[in-house]
């Protein structure tokens, strides 16, 4: 694992930009994991600052889904894969998308979101945020290493720390996630803290036990580096 702390939230957001252009530039047709929420979008705005300025292409790598709400309408403002469009696919220029199929009833649109990332032969590159209650994408605690690609029900606190994102809005309560399985699998794996709130769990991710009440200690178990800023990484060394 490689931690490296950054002054700040726009620092950190330059270097995750190096990080994942090198990535890209290695293999261009890199598959990547995609987080929203709001730790990554520096990151994803200095990227498209370097599409749009010709120092990157982006235009052969697939983008892989991390999770969804459930039960949202087509077209509703609380879809991440609205989200992960906006703020990744179309300003990188990305031209294939594995995702949650929401057409489907959540059982099969999980069997086949695995069988496409399966068929790209799994992910090069994850790009994760840390949950506050330490969960990885919508693997909520308990998940231990195995779980897989599936519906649950998200706990009170990622419907409290999702409030922020929707205004007014409620957040829906169940979601589909990528799996733990095949987020550890991930060949490379970028997370990226922002903040003093996430102090604590991103110490205990780091130091604590490898816990299924904590699924992102588990990352310690994938070729992780970790890019967080001084507020978050206060007392780690
Ligand atoms: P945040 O969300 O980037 O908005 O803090 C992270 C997460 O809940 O996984």
């Amino acid at each position: 694992m490689t931690l490296e702390i950054l002054a700040d939230a726009e620092h950190l957001a330059a270097r995750a930009a190096d990080f994942i252009a090198g990535v890209i530039n290695e293999k261009p047709q890199t598959t990547v994991l995609v987080a929203t929420g709001n730790t990554p979008m520096r990151t994803y705005a200095e990227l498209e600052r370097r599409v749009k300025a010709g120092e990157l292409d982006c235009s052969s790598a697939t983008a892989v889904q991390l999770d969804e709400y459930l039960g949202l309408p087509e077209g509703d403002p609380r879809s991440l894969y609205g989200w992960m469009e906006r703020a990744f696919v179309r300003p990188l220029g990305i031209q294939r998308v594995i995702r949650f199929d929401s057409a489907l009833e959540p059982h099969s649109a999980c069997a086949r979101f695995d069988r496409e990332v399966a068929g790209v032969d799994g992910i090069d590159l994850a790009i994760l945020g840390l949950g506050p209650n330490g969960h990885l994408g919508f693997n909520e605690p308990p998940s231990g290493p195995d779980a897989p690609t599936r519906a649950l029900t998200l706990t009170p606190e990622s419907l409290s720390s999702n409030a922020a994102y929707w205004g007014e809005l409620e957040v829906p309560t169940r979601a589909l996630t990528a799996g733990m399985s095949t987020i550890l699998s991930s060949r490379r794996v970028l997370l990226l803290v922002l903040g003093a709130h996430k102090r604590e769990v991103l110490a205990r991710a780091l130091l604590g036990p490898l816990t299924p009440d904590l699924p992102a200690s588990y990352l310690r178990d994938t070729n992780l580096t970790v890019l967080a800023d001084q507020a978050a990484a206060r007392g780690l060394t």
